[in-house]
């Protein structure tokens, strides 16, 4: 081996000065956010074309403008897989509701915290968290919800404090429950309340299975994303039976879709397959767009409105939406 001296061609080089004490975490790594992109006014599919999912897309009635808010439908974004698109489909249909006069809270409930982050939010220089609220009694809820740069969106933050709460929780009375108790105080103020779970299925995720109203599964198209499903749909089932009878699966979306690859189009088949009618039409294309509005802390709807992704979230906006009201 070279010693580091000899590298580059036998140059000498000075070895990086070397900070005894400074701690990795306080380097700085975050990108400046680049200009929003010229917007692509990206082409919508209309009703009865054949879509991605190879069905022909169904009708969808126009959002029904609101006329009272509340009390909210609460979905939990889940998939024990990290890295589907959890948090991209909490932040982006979270702001296509809003801007469908819905009024929405965002719950961070994984203890990355990438949700807040993704909102413009340093999450470790947050004081109070949906931590606080979890396990000191004096903290409400509405003490740690926060604006977002959305209009009618809100977020209830969350950093690494949370998995001591998943510890923490274990021993508690009603352990399972912990998240519905946090969210009643606000809940009559919403319209709905979209929780970005953590990849596993673990007790924060059972809390969010427990306290909502319907599971959207964000599945990526890509084949191992399929293995894992089985077992999350008898965890939803589980908790049906044990703790929610009201919970259901609301939906399966497709992610990080490619058209142009032969994979991407037989693992879609496959889902439409295996899950059919669930499975929503609007399929969310694999987009470089979505790292960027995550450095960008932004939706994308508000980064580049026009574009194919922005216009892929609002649809799924409308089929959420036209699928609550076939269940009310
Ligand atoms: N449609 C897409 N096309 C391309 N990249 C995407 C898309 N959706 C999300 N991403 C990117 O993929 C990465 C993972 O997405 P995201 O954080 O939403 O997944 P997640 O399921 O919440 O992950 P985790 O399980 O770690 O919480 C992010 O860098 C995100 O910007
Ligand atoms: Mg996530």
């Amino acid at each position: 081996m070279s010693s580091p001296e000899h590298v580059h061609g036998g140059e000498m080089r000075t070895p990086p000065p070397t900070h005894p004490g400074v701690p990795r975490a306080s380097v700085d790594l975050s990108l400046a956010p680049h200009a929003a992109p010229v917007d692509e006014d990206a082409h919508e599919q209309a009703e009865g074309e054949i879509g991605p999912t190879g069905r022909p897309l169904r009708h969808v009635d126009d959002p029904r403008p609101v006329v009272r808010h509340g009390p909210a439908q609460i979905l939990a974004i889940c998939n024990q897989k990290g890295g589907v698109g959890k948090t991209t489909s909490t932040i982006n249909l979270g702001a296509a509701l809003a801007e469908y006069g819905r009024r929405v809270l965002l719950v961070d409930f994984d203890p990355q915290g990438a949700l807040s982050v993704g909102l413009g939010v340093q999450p470790h220089h947050l004081d109070q968290t949906i931590y606080n609220v979890i396990m000191e009694r004096s903290v409400g809820v509405q003490d740690v919800i926060m604006d977002t740069g959305v209009e009618d969106m809100h977020l209830l933050p969350s950093n690494i404090d949370l998995s001591a709460a998943e510890i923490q929780l274990v021993s508690e009375v009603g352990r399972e429950h912990t998240l519905v108790r946090t969210l009643r105080p606000v809940i009559d103020l919403y319209d709905y309340v979209l929780v970005d779970c953590q990849p596993s299925l673990g007790l924060l995720t059972v809390n969010a299975l427990a306290a909502a109203d319907g599971v959207l599964i964000p599945l990526e198209c890509e084949f191992f994303s399929l293995r894992g499903v089985a077992l999350l749909i008898d965890t939803i089932e589980k908790v049906r039976e044990r703790l929610n009878p009201k919970l259901e699966i609301t939906g399966i979306l497709a992610t990080m879709y490619d058209p142009r690859t032969l994979h991407s189009r037989e693992v879609m088949a496959r889902v439409v397959e295996a899950f059919g009618e669930v499975v929503f039409d609007t399929v969310i294309n694999r987009t470089v767009r979505f790292p960027e509005t995550t450095v960008a802390g932004e939706p994308i709807t508000k980064w580049a409105p026009r574009s194919a992704g922005a216009k892929a979230y609002r649809a799924l906006a409308r089929e959420v939406l036209a699928r609550e009201v076939a269940v009310r």
